[in-house]
C-alpha cells in the first residue's frame, strides 16, 4: 500500500480530467459526459435523469437537513439517508429512558413516526445559467465590493422572477470563482419524520476509529418520511399532513453488482477546492489545519470526560462531538495525504507552466495573478491559525449565547411597551431554544481549555481574552477560575437567571455583565478585517477569479467541472477494488460482509459492540434474500466516485438508475481529495442496500418498509 501510494504524484490539476473525476452539472450530462457514460454501462437517457418537464431521477434526490442528502424510495415520501445524517434528529428525540440513538426506533405505523422540531428536506426543480447576465453588470475597474454589490443586485431581481411568490426557494451561486453563475429553483418541505433507525451500534460501528477508513462494516443509515398537505403541497406540521406522494421514487435493486459495474452518484457536495494554488496548500498544511487538528482535540477530550459519566449529556452533546470529531480526523488526514503526496509541488509546477503562459504579450491580463495570490498566502499565515484556534473556540455554546442574546435582549429594551409586547414570545422562545440541553459545567471546562490554547498559541488575539490570560496566569486552572466568577456573576450562567432577569430587566446590568463582554470581545475579534488586511483580500480575490479564468483559456479543449459548493452533480464510475488488504474478509477488496463485521466484534466496546440480535442472525446465516451469490451478507462497497461530505446519503445507483447502496465516507488515503482528485486512490465508502434491507427485515421485522419499496429483483 504505501510503494503504491508514493509512486502516485498525479497531476490532476489542470490536466485532462481523469477518469471518473468529475461533479458534474445535471443540465450539462447531455453535452460532456453522456457518451462516456453509456461506453461505462449507463442504459438511461439524459431525459430520465434530468428533465424539466417530465419526472426524471433528480426528482428523487433531496438535500437533506441543508447538509447531507437523501433518496425517495416509495410512493409514499419514503426517505433514506445515513445514521449519520439523522444523527442529531435521533439523539434530539431521545431521552435517557427511551434511548433510541442506542437502541434504534422502529415506527409500526405512520402514527408511530416522530416529528424532529424542525427539519426540511429539498427538491430540485430546475437550474440555468445566468453568467452573462451577471456579468454584464460588471467591469474589470469595480472593487471587489462594488462587484459584489453589482452582482447581488441581479441576484435578487433573478430570485424575485423565479420564485413564484415565495412558492419556491431559487439560489443563485457563483462557480468557478465568480466566472460563471447558476440559478437553481427548490421546493421546500419542513414536515419531515423519523421512520426507523438502526443502534448506533449498526449505525455508527467502528466509531471513530473506523470514520474514514477502508475495510469498512458501517450499517450507516436511518429512514424518514415527508409529509404534505392533502394536495401534496409543503405543509407545516399538522395531525393533517398525510405521506407525500411524489413526483418519482428510486427503485430498489437486490440483485447485487460486480467489480467494474457501473455507478454513479446524485447528491449535494459541499465543498471542493480542486482550483486551490500551492500557496494555500501549504498554508492549511501548516498553519490551519493543526490549529483546527488542535482545537479539536482540546474540545473533545474535555467533552468525552463529562459525556462519558452521564447518559443524558451524552446524548445532548452526541451530535456535536461526532461533527467536531470527524473533522478533527478528516483535517489531520488531508495533512498526512498532502504531505505524502506533495500536492502542492504538483500545483506549484502547473503553476509555473502558467505563469510562462501569462507572461506572453497576449495574456498579459494574467501576467501578475501569481504573483498576488502567493504574497497573499505569505501575508495571511499567521491570521489563518488564529482563525482556526478562534473558530473552534466559538463552536463552544457558551462563547456566543451571550453575545446572541445580548443583541435580542438589547433591541428589545429599546421599544415601547406594545412592541416589548409582541417581541417577548420570539425572546422566550429563543432563551429556550439556545439553553436547551446545555450543561454548564462541560461548557465552563471547554472554554477554560480552549481559552488557555487560544492565548497561548494564537498571535494578535482578541484584546480582553488577553488581559484576562495575564491574569489568570495562562493555565486552564487559572482560566476556570475566571469563569468561574464570571458564570456566577453573569445573568446568562443559565436559563433560570435570565429568565430572573427579563423579568424585570435592567439594561446597566446587561451591558456590564461578564460574560457578554466576553462574548462580544470574541465576536467582534472574528470579523475584525484591517484596513491592510481589506486591501489584500479585495486583490486576492479578483487574482484568483482571474487565475482561474487563465487556466482555463490555457488548456481550452479540457471538460472541466466546478468546484463542489452544496448544489446538486452527479460524479460517475464504477465498483472498484483497492489493493489487496489482508485486513478485509471478502474474496475481492471492494466490499466487505458481515463475517467481517462479526471479526471486528468487541463485546462491551464503545465503537465495536454489536447488537446481540445481529449476532444471532449471523449465527443462523439467516440472510433470506439479501445475501450474495456465495451466500455472505454484503456490508459495505467502494466506488471510484468523486463525492466530498455533503454527498453523505446520497444514492448509489447501477446503469438502469436502480438503488444499490447508499454513500457514506470517502477513504483517508485519498483525504487530499479536496484539492486534488486521485484516480488510483481516491474512493467512495458505500453501505450496500441489501444490508440495510436486510436490517430493516430481519432485524428490525419492519417487513411493512420492505412491503412499501419498489424492488427489482
Ligand atoms: N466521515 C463521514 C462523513 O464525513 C461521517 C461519518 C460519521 N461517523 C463517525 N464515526 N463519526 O460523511
Amino acid at each position: 500500500m504505501r510503494k503504491l501510494i508514493l509512486s502516485l504524484i498525479i497531476a490532476a490539476f489542470v490536466l485532462p480530467v481523469q477518469a471518473n473525476e468529475g461533479m458534474w452539472f445535471l443540465m450539462h450530462i447531455e453535452r460532456l459526459n453522456y457518451r462516456d457514460m453509456q461506453k461505462m454501462g449507463l442504459q438511461l437517457t439524459p431525459e430520465e435523469i434530468y428533465s424539466v418537464n417530465h419526472s426524471s431521477l433528480k426528482d428523487a434526490i433531496v438535500q437533506f437537513d441543508r447538509g447531507c442528502t437523501a433518496e425517495i424510495i416509495s410512493d409514499s415520501g419514503l426517505v433514506l439517508t445515513n445514521h449519520h445524517c439523522g444523527y442529531s434528529k435521533i439523539a434530539e428525540l431521545s431521552t435517557a429512558e427511551n434511548d433510541y440513538l442506542t437502541n434504534g426506533y422502529w415506527a409500526a405505523n405512520h402514527a408511530e413516526e416522530l416529528k424532529p422540531k424542525s427539519l426540511s428536506v429539498r427538491f430540485f426543480v430546475r437550474m440555468d445559467d445566468v453568467s452573462k447576465r451577471i456579468l454584464g453588470q460588471v467591469n474589470d475597474k469595480m472593487s471587489e465590493l462594488d462587484r459584489e454589490a453589482a452582482i447581488n443586485r441581479e441576484i435578487a431581481k433573478i430570485q424575485e422572477e423565479n420564485s413564484e411568490d415565495g412558492k419556491y426557494t431559487v439560489s443563485v451561486k457563483s462557480f468557478y470563482e465568480g466566472n460563471e453563475f447558476y440559478y437553481f429553483v427548490y421546493q421546500d418541505y419542513n414536515d419531515v419524520r423519523l421512520v426507523g433507525t438502526p443502534p448506533a451500534s449498526i449505525g455508527k460501528f467502528g466509531g471513530d476509529t473506523d470514520n474514514w477508513e477502508w475495510p469498512r462494516h458501517t450499517g450507516d443509515f436511518s429512514l424518514f418520511r415527508v409529509y404534505a398537505d392533502k394536495d401534496g403541497n409543503p405543509a407545516e406540521y399538522s395531525e393533517d399532513n398525510v405521506p407525500l406522494n411524489p413526483k418519482h421514487h428510486l427503485t430498489t435493486s437486490l440483485k447485487g453488482f460486480e467489480e467494474d459495474d457501473f455507478a454513479m452518484i446524485l447528491g449535494y457536495p459541499g465543498r471542493t477546492n480542486r482550483w486551490m494554488p500551492a500557496g494555500g496548500i501549504e498554508q492549511n498544511v501548516e498553519y490551519a489545519y493543526p490549529a483546527w487538528v488542535e482545537a479539536s482535540k482540546t474540545s473533545m477530550d474535555v467533552m468525552k470526560g463529562y459525556m462519558d459519566k452521564d447518559q443524558s449529556v451524552k446524548l445532548d452533546y452526541a451530535s456535536s462531538y461526532a461533527g467536531i470529531a470527524n473533522y478533527w480526523k478528516n483535517r489531520q488526514g488531508m495533512i498526512d495525504a498532502l504531505k505524502q503526496h506533495e500536492t502542492a509541488d504538483t500545483k506549484r509546477k502547473a503553476e509555473k507552466k502558467f505563469q510562462k503562459w501569462a507572461s506572453k504579450k497576449s495574456n498579459k491580463k494574467y501576467a501578475d495573478v501569481m504573483p498576488v495570490i502567493n504574497d497573499y498566502y505569505s501575508k495571511t499565515n499567521e491570521a489563518s491559525q488564529h482563525d482556526n484556534y478562534l473558530g473552534l473556540l466559538l463552536r463552544t455554546r457558551m462563547a456566543t449565547i451571550p453575545y446572541r442574546l445580548g443583541k435580542s435582549i438589547g433591541y428589545y429594551l429599546e421599544q415601547n411597551d406594545a412592541k416589548k409586547e409582541e417581541l417577548k414570545p420570539k425572546l422566550d422562545a429563543e432563551i429556550e431554544n439556545l439553553y436547551e440541553g446545555l450543561y454548564v459545567p462541560l461548557e465552563r471546562d471547554v472554554l477554560a481549555a480552549q481559552f488557555k490554547l487560544y492565548s497561548t498559541k494564537a498571535k494578535n488575539i482578541a484584546p480582553m481574552v488577553a488581559e484576562i490570560a495575564d491574569e489568570a496566569n495562562k493555565t486552564e486552572d487559572g482560566w476556570k477560575e475566571y469563569l468561574n466568577d464570571a458564570l456566577q456573576n453573569s445573568i446568562f450562567e443559565s436559563k433560570e437567571k435570565l429568565q430572573g432577569f427579563m423579568a424585570n430587566p435592567d439594561a446597566e446590568v446587561l451591558q456590564k455583565d461578564p460574560l457578554l463582554l466576553l462574548s462580544n470581545d470574541l465576536l467582534t475579534r472574528y470579523r475584525y478585517n484591517s484596513e491592510e488586511q481589506k486591501q489584500w483580500d479585495n486583490d486576492f480575490e479578483r487574482a484568483y477569479r482571474l487565475m482561474v479564468q487563465g487556466m482555463r483559456l490555457q488548456n481550452p479543449d479540457e471538460k472541466y467541472y466546478p468546484d463542489a459548493n452544496s448544489t446538486l452533480r452527479l460524479t460517475y464510475g464504477k465498483v472498484i477494488s483497492l489493493p489487496e488488504d489482508t485486513r478485509n474478509d471478502a474474496n475481492k477488496n471492494y466490499y466487505t460482509t458481515l463475517k467481517g463485521t462479526v471479526a471486528k466484534y468487541q463485546p462491551g466496546d464503545a465503537e465495536f459492540d454489536m447488537p446481540k440480535e445481529l449476532i444471532e442472525l449471523y449465527e443462523k446465516k439467516d440472510f433470506g434474500q439479501y445475501a450474495d451469490k456465495d451466500g455472505y451478507l454484503p456490508v459495505n462497497f467502494l466506488t471510484d466516485n468523486d463525492i466530498t461530505g455533503g454527498n453523505s446519503g446520497s444514492p448509489v445507483l447501477n446503469g438502469k438508475g436502480e438503488l444499490i447502496g447508499i454513500a457514506f465516507d470517502g477513504n483517508i488515503e485519498a483525504m487530499a481529495g479536496d484539492v486534488i482528485f486521485d484516480d488510483q486512490l481516491q474512493r467512495t465508502i458505500s453501505v450496500d442496500i441489501r444490508y440495510v434491507l436486510f436490517l430493516i427485515d430481519k432485524l428490525a421485522g419492519a417487513s411493512h418498509i420492505i412491503d412499501e419499496l419498489t424492488l427489482a429483483k
